[in-house]
C-alpha cells in the first residue's frame, strides 16, 4: 500500500466516522496481549487520523492476566512474580515501554550481591553446578571443560533463530493477518515443526549439553522436556542474555499500556457473551456496528454495548465466552495448556544436603536447582521412574532461592523460595527438601520454629504444550473479529502476546480505513522460496552459560 493510498483511505474514513460515530472497539482480557492492543491501536489511530472509542473489559480486578505479583508476607513491600517473571532486551516492545513510562529494571534472580550455586539435578545426582560466585570466565571454562564447543553451537541456533523470529516486527512481514503463512515465508515452520531435541541434534549440538543444560532450560521454562517441544519454543528458554524484571513487577507495564491508551477500562467485568448486532452487514461501508457484546459486572448487573470491532486477548477456551451465530468465521481451536502448580513460601532454613543425596554439612548443596530427566527415565520423562506428567524421577522442574527477605513478625531474615512443580507440593515433600518437619498446615502459627513461615501456592494453565506443529490459529476469526492468543502456540512469552496486540491494533486501524495489508510477503523479500535452512556455526564468543 503506497503511502497516499493510505492517506487517502484514511480521509475517507475520516469523513464516514464524522457522519456517523466514532469506531467502537471492545477488547477483551487487559493482559500482555490486551493491554497491547488497546495501546497501540491508540497510538495508531492516532497517527492515521483516525477515530477510535477503546472499551478494555477484564474479568479480575488487576491488570497483567498471567504476569501477576503477590507479596511476600503480604507485605506490599516484598512483591514477588507469580506468573511471567523475566524478559529480555530484544523483547523490543517490553524494553521500550518499560523506559518511556520510567519503569525501573532489575536484573533478574534478585539483586542480592552473594550470588549463590545452581546445580542441575536429575534425581539422583547433580548433572552440572555452577558457582555464581566465582568469576564469569570460571564458569565458562567449566561449561566447555563439560561439554566442549557445544554451548558456542547451541547458542549461535539461537540467536540464528532469534534473528529469523524478530522480522516479524518489520514490514513487509508486519502486520500480518496469518501467523501460519508468515512462519512458512520466514522458514520458521521448519524450526515450530520439530522438537527441540530433533533441532539440537541436526545443530550438531552435543547430545549431553542438550539433555542436561538444554532440558533444564525448557523445564524451567516451559515444565516440558526437549523430545516434547518444539524447535522454536525451546530456542526461546534458551533466550539471550540480560534477563530482566521490573521493579516492584512486571504487570506495571501493562497497566501503564492500559491507562495510557486511553481506554475506558471496565475492571471486575466479564464477557459472557458476543452475538452479530441485529442487521449487521458483512461489507457495509464502515463504520456499522457489528457487534452486541453482553458483560456481567463485580456486582452482576448484566450490560449490553454495541461495537464495531471486537478483539478477543485471552485464550477462548478458558474465557467462558460464547459466540453466538455467524461471529466467528474461523472456528478457535482448543488448545492443550500445561497445568503448572507455582508455590512461593519463606523460610529461615536452606535445603538439606541429604535431600540431594550430598554429605551432611555439605558447602556443595544449590541455591537454585533445575532439573533434567535421570537415564532411566526415558527420553520424555515417562520411563521407569517417571509420571505421565514427564517431570520424571527429580519430580519437579525447579526449586529456587528468590532473594532474603524480611519476616515482618520475627524481624529476621529469611529466604523466598519457588518451586515449580507438576503436582501440588506436600508437606512430606518440603520436610525432606529442608530435613525438618513440616506439619500438614504446612504452616505452624503456634509453633516456636516455622520451617515454612509463609505459603503460597498457585495454579495456571501457563502455556500450551508446544508439541511441535505447523499451523496457528490466526488472529482474523472474523469480520472484525480478532484473536490474539493463537501466537501461544508458536512462543508463549509476555512479549509475543504484547506483539500480537500490536499487530491486531494494526490490523484493526487499517481494516478501518479499508486497507488490504498484512497479505503474504512476495517478491525479493519471500524466503519461503530459500533453500537454506538457518545457518548453524560455530565461533561467536557471546556464550550461552552467560544466562546461566
Ligand atoms: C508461571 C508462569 C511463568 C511464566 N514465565 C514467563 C516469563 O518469565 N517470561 C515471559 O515472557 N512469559 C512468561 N510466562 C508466559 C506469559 O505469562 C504469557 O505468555 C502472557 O502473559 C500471556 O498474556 P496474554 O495477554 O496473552 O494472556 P493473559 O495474561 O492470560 O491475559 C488474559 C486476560 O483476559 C482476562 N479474561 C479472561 N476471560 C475474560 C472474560 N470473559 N472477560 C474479560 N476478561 C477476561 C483474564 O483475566 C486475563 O487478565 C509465564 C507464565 C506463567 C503462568
Ligand atoms: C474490583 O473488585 C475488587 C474486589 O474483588 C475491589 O477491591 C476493586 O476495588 C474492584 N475494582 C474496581 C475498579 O471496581
Ligand atoms: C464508546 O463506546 C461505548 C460502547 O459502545 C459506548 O458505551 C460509549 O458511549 C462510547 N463513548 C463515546 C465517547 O462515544
Ligand atoms: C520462488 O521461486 C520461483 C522459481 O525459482 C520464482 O519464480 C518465484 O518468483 C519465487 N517466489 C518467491 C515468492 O520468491
Amino acid at each position: 500500500m503506497k503511502p497516499s493510498h493510505r492517506l487517502l483511505a484514511g480521509v475517507t474514513s475520516l469523513l464516514l466516522a464524522a457522519a456517523a460515530h466514532s469506531h467502537r472497539v471492545a477488547v477483551i482480557g487487559a493482559g500482555a496481549a490486551g493491554s497491547s492492543t488497546a495501546y497501540h491501536l491508540r497510538q495508531f489511530a492516532e497517527a492515521d487520523g483516525v477515530d477510535v472509542n477503546i472499551t478494555l473489559f477484564e474479568k479480575t480486578s488487576h491488570i497483567g492476566g498471567r504476569t501477576l505479583t503477590t507479596h511476600a508476607f503480604g507485605d506490599a513491600s516484598q512483591p514477588v512474580e507469580l506468573g511471567a517473571s523475566i524478559f529480555v532486551p530484544i523483547n523490543e516492545i517490553l524494553w521500550t515501554a518499560a523506559a518511556d513510562f520510567g519503569l525501573p529494571l532489575l536484573p533478574a534472580g534478585g539483586n542480592d550481591d552473594d550470588g549463590g550455586l545452581l546445580g542441575i539435578w536429575d534425581g539422583d545426582r547433580f548433572v552440572y553446578t555452577q558457582d555464581d560466585r566465582t568469576p564469569g570466565w570460571w564458569n565458562l571454562v567449566r561449561l566447555v571443560w563439560t561439554y566442549g564447543t557445544a554451548p558456542y553451537r547451541a547458542n549461535k541456533l539461537m540467536q540464528a533463530t532469534i534473528q529469523r523470529f524478530l522480522e516479524l516486527y518489520r514490514a513487509p512481514y508486519f502486520p500480518f493477518r496469518s501467523l501460519t503463512m508468515r512462519a512458512n515465508e520466514l522458514e520458521l515452520t521448519f524450526v515450530t515443526g520439530q522438537t527441540g531435541q530433533q533441532y539440537l541434534d541436526a545443530g550438531g549440538v552435543g547430545a549431553r549439553f542438550s539433555h542436561d543444560i538444554v532440558q533444564a532450560s525448557t523445564r524451567v521454562n516451559y515444565a516440558s522436556n526437549l523430545a516434547r517441544i518444539h524447535a522454536l519454543d525451546a530456542m526461546v528458554a534458551l533466550a539471550p542474555s540480560g534477563a530482566s524484571q521490573i521493579r516492584g513487577g512486571n504487570w506495571q507495564i501493562f497497566d501503564c499500556m492500559a491507562r495510557a491508551s486511553g481506554a475506558d477500562l471496565r475492571m471486575n467485568t466479564s464477557i459472557t457473551r458476543i452475538n452479530k448486532a441485529p442487521g449487521a452487514a458483512p461489507g457495509a461501508a464502515l463504520p456499522s456496528t457489528m457487534y452486541v457484546v453482553k458483560s456481567t459486572d463485580a456486582l452482576g448487573v448484566e450490560t449490553a454495548d454495541e461495537f464495531d470491532s471486537v478483539v478477543l486477548a485471552t485464550p477462548f477456551q478458558y474465557s467462558g465466552i460464547e459466540a453466538g451465530d455467524g461471529v466467528l468465521q474461523t472456528a478457535i481451536d482448543e488448545i492443550p495448556y500445561v497445568r503448572l502448580h507455582v508455590t512461593l513460601f519463606t523460610s529461615p532454613l536452606t535445603f538439606d544436603a541429604a535431600f540431594f543425596k550430598l554429605a551432611p554439612g555439605s558447602k556443595a548443596v544449590p541455591t537454585t536447582v533445575l532439573t533434567t530427566l535421570a537415564d532411566d527415565d526415558g527420553n520424555n520423562g515417562q520411563g521407569s521412574s517417571g509420571g505421565a506428567d514427564g517431570s520424571g524421577k527429580a519430580g519437579f522442574f525447579s526449586v529456587s532461592t528468590l532473594r532474603r527477605v524480611i519476616n515482618p513478625l520475627t524481624r529476621r531474615e529469611e529466604y523466598l523460595y519457588k518451586i515449580f512443580s507438576p503436582e501440588a507440593v506436600t508437606p512430606a515433600f518440603l520436610s525432606r527438601l529442608f530435613g525438618a518437619e513440616v506439619p500438614d498446615t504446612i504452616t505452624d502459627e503456634a509453633n516456636g520454629l516455622q520451617v515454612i513461615s509463609w505459603y503460597y501456592p498457585h495454579v495456571f494453565y501457563s502455556y500450551p504444550q508446544a508439541l511441535p506443529r505447523v499451523t496457528f490459529q490466526d488472529p482474523v476469526v472474523g469480520d472484525g473479529l480478532y484473536y490474539t492468543s493463537g501466537i501461544e502456540s508458536f512462543i508463549s512469552t509476555m512479549e509475543t502476546s504484547a506483539l500480537m496486540g500490536k499487530n491486531v491494533a494494526r490490523l484493526v486501524v487499517d481494516d478501518i480505513q479499508g486497507l488490504a495489508t498484512g497479505g503474504a510477503v512476495v517478491g525479493e523479500h519471500g524466503k519461503g522460496n530459500e533453500t537454506s535452512t538457518v545457518d548453524v556455526g560455530v565461533g561467536d564468543k557471546q556464550s550461552a552459560a552467560g544466562e546461566l
